[in-house]
């Protein structure tokens, strides 16, 4: 019985081990145990996600949420290298780029414990991200790499990781959207639930720190999204770093011309995205799932680790300084389209991902 001890502790994170989880749990010989670091807290960043997909319990949550990045990664990596002496795993896995997965990839790595990293590969070459440290490094820490598309896989060839380590599995987002797409539709999950218009709305995300952090951008994306507002209703769940984040700039009033809501539960997000005219986003989620359910997109940030989108035309890549730009880019890209790929596998991520871990213990 090979014992799997997942690190999960960001929205994210939830979505694609409740994928991954899944199919752990119905393939024999595997065992899982959860740790939640605690990165995100709210009842609406975690919670929501382990009720409505219906995910195993975490067996241990850290608390750790909050402080600056070496703060939260430091007690993070203390807290789960006692949990590896604790419970002993044959192998630990982690999910993305964030702080959580570069903690539980180091613990593991120093105390000899195999590390399988879930969505190997992605880079932005823009090292000024945290995440792109975090997953080169996790990476480079790692034994198992799942890379969820075949320029994942050339990045980390590049890099020397030899290919005896690496299974292109396809990316577990997408077999995220296929398991609970349906589900969503069920259970009439979206705009006409949150009471908001049901269609002719841009959908629009924004968190990512080098957007949220910097005051000339933040303005530029919210001024931009206010211009956006004058012709079509623009609805913003809004990530709580970006609430605070325009309190502290002095940018809130700008969320009044926005239908801005608390964040939404995945099932109300696919429905929100289904029913959305355009996209726009700084989320790596978020960019593909406008993709699985063919929406155009507009990524306000400078690069993107998703680029198979952009050359396809689904994405467009609009560096967010200055809000005439971004309100331009929008509105062009209404009832655009891509062409045909489908570079993120067959929605069977999980089951390639079980199938490799089950040969460890
Ligand atoms: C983190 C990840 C980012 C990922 C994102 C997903 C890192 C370095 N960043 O960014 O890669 O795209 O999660 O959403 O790991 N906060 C709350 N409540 C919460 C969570 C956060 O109020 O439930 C606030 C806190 O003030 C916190 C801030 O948001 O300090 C930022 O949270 P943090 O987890 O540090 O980074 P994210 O921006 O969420
Ligand atoms: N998401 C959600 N509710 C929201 C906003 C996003 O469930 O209010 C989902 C979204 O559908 C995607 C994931 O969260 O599956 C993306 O997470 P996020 O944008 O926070 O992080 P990133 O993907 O950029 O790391």
């Amino acid at each position: 019985m090979t014992h799997i001890l997942t690190v999960i502790g960001a929205r994210p994170q939830f979505i694609k081990a409740a994928a991954v989880s899944r199919q752990v749990a119905r393939t024999s010989g595997l065992r899982e145990t959860l740790i939640h670091t605690g990165q995100h807290y709210d009842a609406n960043m975690s919670d929501v996600f382990f009720d409505e997909l219906e995910m195993i319990k975490p067996t241990h949550h850290l608390g750790i949420g909050g402080g600056s990045h070496g703060a939260m990664t430091g007690q993070m990596l203390e807290a789960i290298e006692n949990l590896l002496h604790i419970e002993r795993p044959d192998v630990l896995m982690v999910y993305g780029d964030t702080n959580s997965t570069l903690a539980g990839a180091l613990a593991a790595s120093k105390v000899g414990i195999p590390v399988a990293h879930v969505e190997a590969g992605l880079r932005s070459f823009n090292k000024n991200m945290p995440e792109e440290i975090n997953r080169i490094l996790t990476d480079h820490c790692a034994e198992f790499l799942f890379t969820p598309t075949t320029t994942a896989t050339r990045n980390l060839l590049r890099e020397g990781l030899g290919v005896s380590r690496i299974v292109e599995s396809g990316d577990v987002m997408y077999d995220a959207a296929v398991l609970f797409g349906q589900l969503a539709k069920t259970k009439g999950a979206g705009a006409n639930r949150l009471g908001l218009p049901s269609s002719g709305y841009v959908l629009a995300t924004i968190h990512r720190q080098e957007n949220t952090d910097n005051p000339a951008r933040l303005a530029a994306i919210f001024k931009g999204l206010e211009k956006v507002a004058t012709e079509w209703p623009v609805i913003l769940p809004i990530h709580p770093r970006t609430r605070k984040k325009l309190e502290t700039a002095g940018l809130s009033s700008a969320l009044s011309k926005l239908i801005t809501i608390d964040p939404v539960g995945y099932l109300d997000m696919v429905g929100l995205e289904r029913g959305a005219d355009i996209i726009v986003t700084d989320s790596g989620g978020v960019q593909k799932e406008a993709f699985f359910h063919k929406v155009p997109c507009v990524t306000l940030r400078d690069e993107t680790e998703w680029v198979e989108l952009v050359e396809a035309g689904w994405n467009r890549l609009v560096p967010p300084d200055s809000d005439t730009c971004i309100a331009e880019a929008i509105l062009a890209a209404f009832e655009t389209s891509g062409s045909n790929i489908e570079p993120y596998g067959d929605g069977n991520a999980a089951e390639k991902i079980a199938a490799a871990l089950k040969v460890i213990s």
